[in-house]
């Protein structure tokens, strides 16, 4: 079956769902095709905290009422290492703030108001191809939920189908270019029904290896290990993870302590950086992780994709209602900008927190977090860029 519409988005993560309704809010149609159920898409546990530009962004659209409720502002960080911790006030250093609200929570806000706007979504599909990118009328096509299949044709395709999906793929290789980083550790990131230990985030170097406390709501905590990238979740019982994180988190200290309670989730997750460029071509856009990857120590991921659909949706806007084609032109320049200081920053963070194992890396962490907590200007830089920056700001 063929059908029409302006805008195909390939992807029902945070970057295409709040596409979608961006678009929707200037009368641009669209058709969301994704490969997994709502119910999956809702239960990834991902990320925790939206940066100040994000929130703005998520209000604006209307779909900020209940992270208002129901979010914690936070006014800043801890940072740890041993016999120490310190806060990174960003509200008095840079007067910005941040907001700990799951990504889960802002995936169901995001398709409540999705499934308001009366547009449609296809779940469950396969075999998503995109076709005829150099021309006005592109097209993709699928195989739907019950077999059948959907050819749509439409004016732009935008690829938020995130760092494993097809849109990245199909920008020829001879236009395309990317920049990469592996590292050599992982997080084993765990969800506890138990009320957070700390009131603000911890971010804690430990001489054997990096962690974190992170939390959800007032009686759900997360938690996470700096791991080797080859161990296996199984080899971590629970008694084995509390025991790592009271050691690395510092629990005694200075009367300190790490309360534990029952997981309910646990998974290893892979750290990486990855920067593919252009964003576009032709009459395809990418967006979020489809076109870079960050590792989650300055929890940038998700707030990248939606600066990245904040200048997107106003560049389509521009081009299917005004006819302006310059800001979808300027996309990939536009939105880079962004991604290059995240993917910095998040380097910076991750390197300067986890253990490699070399004594000499050890004493240049040390020596780079004691001036970070020691000198202003140092943890303005930091909250600067944790709180984030204001979108299209260079
Ligand atoms: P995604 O959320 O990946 O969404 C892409 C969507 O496309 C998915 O729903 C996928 O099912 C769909 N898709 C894939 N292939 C196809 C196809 N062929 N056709 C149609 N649809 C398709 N960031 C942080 O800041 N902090 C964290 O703690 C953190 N933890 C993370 C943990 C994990 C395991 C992962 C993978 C990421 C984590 N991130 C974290 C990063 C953050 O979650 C992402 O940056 C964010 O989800 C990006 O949103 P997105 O919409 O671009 O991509
Ligand atoms: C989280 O709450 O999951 C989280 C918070 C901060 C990070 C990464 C993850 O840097």
């Amino acid at each position: 079956m063929t059908t029409r519409t302006q805008v195909v988005i390939v992807g029902a993560g945070p970057a295409g769902l709040l596409l979608s309704h961006l678009l929707d809010r200037e009368g641009v149609e669209s058709v969301l095709v994704e490969t997994r159920s709502p119910e999956y898409v809702l239960g990834r546990i991902r990320a925790g905290v939206l940066e100040h530009s994000t929130v703005e962004v998520l209000s604006e659209a209307g779909v900020g009422d209940r992270l208002k409720r129901e979010g914690m502002e936070h006014r800043g960080i801890y940072l740890q290492f041993p016999q120490e911790r310190h806060h990174i006030d960003f509200h008095s250093l840079v007067n910005r703030s941040v907001w700990v609200y799951g990504q889960t929570e802002v995936t169901r806000d995001l398709m409540q108001a999705r499934a308001a706007s009366g547009q449609q979504a296809y779940y469950e599909v396969s075999d998503v191809t995109v076709h005829d990118l150099e021309s006005a009328k592109p097209e993709v096509t699928f195989q739907d939920a019950d077999g059948h299949p959907q050819r749509i044709r439409c004016d732009v395709i935008a690829g938020c189908d995130g760092f494993h999906g097809p849109s990245r793929q199909s920008i020829p290789a001879d236009v395309s270019r990317s920049w990469s980083r592996d590292y050599p550790y992982a997080w084993l990131g765990i969800l506890a029904d138990v009320a957070p230990s700390t009131d603000e985030l911890i971010y804690a170097w430990h001489p054997e290896g990096f962690a974190m406390h992170s939390m959800r709501s007032d009686s759900v905590s997360r938690l996470y290990l700096q791991v080797d990238p080859h161990d296996d979740v199984a080899q971590w019982s629970d008694d084995r993870i509390w025991d790592a994180l009271a050691r690395r988190l510092g629990h005694g200290q200075d009367g300190w302590q790490l309360q534990p309670g029952p997981i309910t989730e646990k998974s290893i997750l892979p750290m990486r950086s990855f920067v593919s460029t252009p964003m576009q071509h032709g009459r395809l856009f990418l967006a979020g992780d489809a076109a870079h990857i960050v590792p989650p120590t300055g929890a940038k991921g998700l707030n990248l994709a939606v600066a990245d659909v904040a200048i997107l949706s106003r560049a389509l806007v521009a081009l299917l209602r005004e006819h302006d084609p310059r800001p979808t032109q300027r996309y990939t320049e536009t939105a880079l900008h962004r991604v290059w200081r995240c993917t910095h920053f998040s380097w910076w963070m991750t390197s300067m927190l986890h253990v490699t194992g070399d004594p000499f890396d050890a004493q240049l962490q040390r020596s780079q977090l004691e001036w970070v907590v020691r000198s202003e200007n140092a943890a303005a830089g930091l909250a600067e860029n944790y709180a984030g920056l204001s979108i299209g700001q260079r």
